[in-house]
């Protein structure tokens, strides 16, 4: 039984490209793995973020989890805040990673950049080590994510197999990241050379499609996706990156390969194939729309449930970071 760890942190609206990369794929590791998924909130503060829209946006996290599928009986899910030893491990892990190694984060540099690299919180610098930490507390093996956080979970794999090796023993679980096989970069539908993102300000928000967005909105967004100037449904993400984009979205919801995708609309027009598309997506966010708004209107449930989770990963972490204490030599 493998240990398997994921985290959504709560920073914006939730969007199609959360939903295939990370949400959609937790249950299918619950039956025969010791799955723990949680909503990172500490992580939210690292920018600036209103707190009542942080508040509500954690009580939605965990709303998707369940109505993506996770099962309260058979998960542990939790909020990171619950979890005082990840603080405490954050205070000792800091000194494990470097300077160096964290300002090359991609998202470091592209976060710090918006911020025309003034006004940085330490927060957003130190980022990879906190969710290294989340990743470690619990002896996880399997770290289901997007492209996108595979750098992170690849820092947290080098930090583990340094701290192990400095102190010369098996202290800390090495992490490996897996990405789902269709879907792990899902890009904006109007701009497709840049990933679909919630913290995503410009214009181009007219390119997410965002989990709580009503369905007329969604297939409009769909049926005004940018193309190319070609006629031909074809896979080529380099040469045609929308019809691509269009093509993986499909793939996705209905469990195949773009190419094999490609095959069902040769001779088909943009047109037909993007309502294709859009009856696709509809056919599996419509119902999860309908679970989502069930489990989010219960707050003191989410609440029970939250309680319920922090009491069994509590109970898992603590041994583990007795553990890093002992290594380390503080207890
Ligand atoms: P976050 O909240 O930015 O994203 C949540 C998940 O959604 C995936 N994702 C995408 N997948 C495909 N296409 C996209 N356009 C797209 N956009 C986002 C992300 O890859 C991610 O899997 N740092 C993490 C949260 C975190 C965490 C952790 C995750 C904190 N501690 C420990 C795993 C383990 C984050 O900000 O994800």
């Amino acid at each position: 039984m493998a240990r398997v760890l994921s985290g959504v942190k709560p920073t914006g609206k939730m969007t199609l490209g959360n939903y295939i990369g990370s949400f959609r794929n937790f249950p299918e590791f619950q039956d025969s793995n010791e799955v723990y998924i949680f909503v990172a909130d500490l992580h939210a503060l690292t920018l600036p973020i209103d707190p009542n829209f942080l508040h509500s946006t954690i009580y939605d996290i965990v709303s998707f989890y369940l109505a993506a599928g996770l099962d309260p009986n058979k998960t542990i899910l939790f909020r990171q805040s619950d979890i005082p030893e990840v603080a405490m491990l954050n205070a000792i892990m800091l000194n494990y990673a470097y300077m160096g190694e964290t300002a090359e984060m991609i998202q470091f540099k592209e976060k710090s950049a918006k911020l025309n690299n003034k006004a940085i919180g330490v927060g957003l610098f130190t980022y990879p080590i906190l969710m290294a930490c989340d990743i470690f507390l619990y002896d996880t093996d399997i770290v289901p994510v997007g492209e996108d956080q595979r750098q992170h979970v690849e820092l947290a794999h080098t930090l583990a197999r340094r701290f192990n090796s400095r102190y010369k023993g098996e202290f800390i679980k090495e992490p490996r990241a897996v990405s789902p096989k269709v879907g792990k970069r899902i890009m904006s539908l109007s701009d497709p050379l840049h990933k679909m993102s919630k913290s995503d300000d410009r214009e181009a928000q007219k390119g997410i499609i965002y989990l709580q967005d009503d369905e007329k909105t969604i297939r409009k967004k769909i049926m005004s996706a940018v193309t190319d100037s070609e006629t031909n449904v074809h896979f080529d993400p380099i040469n045609k990156p929308g019809v691509s984009n269009l093509l993986t979205i499909y793939g996705a919801m209905k469990h195949m390969e773009p190419e094999e995708a490609e095959k069902l609309f040769v001779g088909q027009n943009y047109g037909t194939f993007k309502k294709a598309v859009a009856d696709a997506v509809m056919e599996e966010l419509g119902p999860f729309q309908a679970k989502f708004n069930a489990f989010r209107s219960d707050e003191a449930k989410l609440e029970e449930i939250f309680s319920i989770g922090a009491k069994k990963a509590r109970e898992s972490a603590a041994p583990v970071l007795e553990r890093i204490m002992k290594a380390v030599g503080i207890r």
